[in-house]
């Protein structure tokens, strides 16, 4: 069984922990829906002050959402829509600190204050790279910062890099 400590010391160390949770969690399984599963409830369950963890995945047109742990969320986001359409479409990180500052946002819950997206791409590249997103909000205002970046974006890789 899968047992995930507390998280302890400072912020790069906890998510260094947090990586290694993840790395054993998908270890030996390329499953993309159980990886997604089971990532955003690790994520999810390990960080504080956080309303919403899960994946949207790139249908060949549009951004179809995944495994998440939170409330309902909106179904499809267009690639011009959105924190995550804005992800998928330029492959840059998207740190929100006041998601309603931001234009453009999709209100899946009301309750979301800030926002951090991290588009997922296949190695390699070409046409058929974009994998989706993988998206945390939070209700309160700025909760992330760049250590948050960093250490999502290494869980990202994680997942992408168990799908083989
Ligand atoms: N707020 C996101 C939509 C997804 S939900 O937050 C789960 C956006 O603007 O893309």
């Amino acid at each position: 069984m899968f047992t995930a400590n507390a998280l302890s010391g400072d912020k790069p160390e906890q998510y260094a922990q947090l990586a290694e949770q993840a790395r054993a969690l998908v270890a030996g399984e390329s499953d993309r829906i159980a990886n997604a599963a089971n990532l955003s409830a690790l994520v999810y369950h390990a960080l504080p002050g956080l309303n919403w963890v899960g994946f949207y995945f790139f249908d060949g047109r549009e951004l179809v959402v995944g495994p998440f742990q939170g409330l309902p969320a909106c179904i499809r986001i267009p690639l011009d829509k959105g924190v995550c359409g804005a992800a998928a479409s330029t492959g840059r990180i998207q740190r929100v600190d006041d998601v309603n500052a931001f234009a453009d946002h999709i209100a899946c819950d009301s309750a979301s204050r800030s926002e951090l997206v991290v588009p997922l791409y296949a190695p390699g590249g070409g046409n058929n790279a974009l994998i989706g997103v993988f998206d945390l909000d939070s209700p309160d205002l700025a909760r992330f910062d760049v250590e948050d970046e960093r250490g999502i974006g290494e869980i990202a890789r994680i997942f992408v890099q168990s799908l083989g």
